[in-house]
């Protein structure tokens, strides 16, 4: 017998990894339900994209909120409040979606207990950790988060451990590194910058910009998720890293050189901000357990970034 079809909800699934995943989806034949509050962040014209395929269907709502779940073999939750600054300025949402918004979908699951729960497959973040000088954190590591938005994260993934413990609701966590990639909003670092570029004004930069991230494509990260949900074990965290590190300024540095063809003196395009409150110096993960089942970074972000920046530039982003 041919393989069964696949039967998705996807939270988040007009925000930037939620759409690649769930135009991946729908590539591989899976039939997805895609659930998403429409903040800020979505995408409208995705939905278009997306409702074009007849193995789609959207609901508008808030995860938070949700009453009920169609019956499905994975609940993959990328809906949440993601940005950090904005977790600073006022934590309330993020408590609400990240939290409050886990907990409702780990309910509606158990509800499922007496026909067939399905995994709730939760996209968390390397954040929960909290920095780290040198070396990389496992997934048996103690969560440290440093800002609201990565406890908030942190939050969710307690519940869903415990969720498993006390009601047997079966799970598997994602903890990717920064993605980077088309369809960020532009509050994010990349896009940001690209965005001020085209404006004619400054770049700001939180401090001297020397905090280290560890750059994924969005394109990588899909292919991890997916290589979890086909050949990864159920209830394990697996943690997914860019595996390509570099200060903030190395980032600026690539996208003016990108954005203007040549390598241009970065003190002229660039202003600097107050230093983030909290601000983690560098993140690393091990991701052994993923690779072990064969996934590897394809993406190149030297030779990414120009397509990105190529991409932004040639479109109005708000
Ligand atoms: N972008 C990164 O670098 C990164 C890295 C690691 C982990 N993550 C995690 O991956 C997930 C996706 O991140 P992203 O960058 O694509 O986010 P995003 O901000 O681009 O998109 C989030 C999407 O979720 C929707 N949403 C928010 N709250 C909702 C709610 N309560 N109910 C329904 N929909 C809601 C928004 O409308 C939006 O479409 C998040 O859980 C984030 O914590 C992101």
């Amino acid at each position: 017998m041919a393989e069964p079809i696949k039967t998705l909800c996807v939270t988040g699934c007009l925000g930037f990894i939620g759409s690649h995943f769930t135009r991946a989806a729908l590539k591989k034949g899976w039939r997805v339900w895609g659930v998403d509050k429409k903040t800020y962040a979505a995408h409208d014209e995705w939905l278009t994209e997306f409702e074009k395929n007849p193995n789609f269907r959207f609901q508008y709502a808030d995860i938070a909120k949700l009453d009920h779940l169609f019956d499905v073999d994975y609940v993959i939750n990328f809906a949440a409040e993601t940005h950090v600054d904005n977790s600073i300025v006022d934590s309330t949402h993020f408590l609400r979606s990240n939290i409050m918004g886990v907990q409702n979908l780990l309910e509606l699951i158990r509800a499922k207990r007496h026909y067939q729960m399905p995994v709730m497959v939760q996209i968390s973040t390397d954040e929960v950790y909290g920095d780290i000088d040198k070396g990389f954190h496992r997934t048996s590591d103690p969560l440290l988060p440093s800002n609201p938005y990565a406890a908030s994260k942190a939050s969710g993934d307690m519940l869903i451990l415990a969720w498993h413990r006390t009601h047997e609701v079966p799970y598997v966590i994602i903890r990717p590194t920064n993605n980077f990639g088309i369809g960020q909003y532009p509050e994010k670092l990349i896009p940001k910058a690209v965005k001020h570029l085209v404006l004619g004004k400054l770049i700001p930069l939180h401090g001297d910009g020397s905090c280290v991230r560890n750059w994924l494509h969005v394109e990588d990260t899909i292919a991890g998720i997916l290589t979890i949900l086909e050949k990864g074990k159920l209830n394990r965290i697996y943690n997914i890293s860019g595996n390509y590190e570099c200060p903030n300024t190395h980032v600026i540095k690539s996208v003016l050189k990108s954005f203007f063809g040549r390598t241009v003196s970065m003190a002229r395009y660039v202003k600097t901000q107050y230093v983030r409150q909290g601000e983690d110096v560098r993140y690393g993960v091990d991701d052994k357990a993923l690779r072990n089942l064969g996934w590897t970074n394809k993406k190149k972000f030297e030779r990414e970034i120009v397509k990105i920046v190529r991409y932004y530039k040639s479109k109005i982003v708000w």
